[in-house]
């Protein structure tokens, strides 16, 4: 089994210079170091998806969106809930890479999904809204505690997420994204 260092690339649903999400993902690419190489994608560059650009007609930086998807090992989405749902910048790229529908790069890419809201009951919406999009693209949602960082203006300070119970669950969840991963890289080293 290859023990190459796992390539996990984190998506924020948001592009706002202070972001909870963007912080939240920050934390884990510091508290993953050695283990994982976490990058941070930045998704502000991704033109609005258009079906007419579908295939050899995709726009260069889609073209290497869908490369960098398929060369990485798994997903970190975290989004901050708008309107009860995912943002618009987060759903726009999985929507580019969910096609052609059933065998993109998305399909069977294991992801760990979690949500921030400055509210107090916000995240769970846009959670279960990414699972299932997610679920419709084939993706494999790594099963863990759900990660819902409520009122993240009081668990968030300086750019890192320092509360140690979210911390915690946000852990757990990429550690269940390094479980899948592992076992994947075993079953396909035992493929005849
Ligand atoms: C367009 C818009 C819609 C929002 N809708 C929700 C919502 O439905 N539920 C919620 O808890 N917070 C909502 N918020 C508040 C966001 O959770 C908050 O602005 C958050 O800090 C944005 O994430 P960020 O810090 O990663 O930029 C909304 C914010 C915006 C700008």
């Amino acid at each position: 089994m290859s023990d190459k260092t796992p390539v996990l690339l984190g998506m924020s649903g948001s592009l706002r210079g202070g972001s909870y999400s963007n912080a939240v993902l920050a934390t884990l690419r510091e508290k993953f170091a050695g283990r994982a190489d976490l990058r941070l994608y930045d998704l502000a560059p991704i033109p609005l998806y258009n079906q007419d650009f579908e295939g050899d007609k995709r726009p260069p930086i889609v073209q290497k969106l869908l490369a960098d998807i398929a060369a990485a090992d798994g997903l970190v989405l975290c989004a901050p809930e708008f309107n009860h749902s995912i943002p618009g910048v987060l759903k726009n790229a999985i929507d580019w890479a969910s096609r052609p529908a059933f065998t993109s790069v998305m399909a069977y890419k294991p992801v760990a999904i979690m949500a921030t809201s400055r509210g107090p009951l916000g995240g769970a919406r846009c959670l279960e809204h990414m699972k299932v999009a997610l679920d419709s693209m084939l993706s494999r949602v790594t099963l863990a505690r759900e990660v819902i960082i409520t009122g993240a203006e009081t668990k968030i300070r300086d750019g890192r997420l320092v509360d140690e119970t979210s911390l915690a669950f946000a852990c757990g969840a990429v550690e269940a994204l390094l479980t899948e991963i592992r076992l994947w890289r075993a079953a396909e080293a035992a493929r005849p």
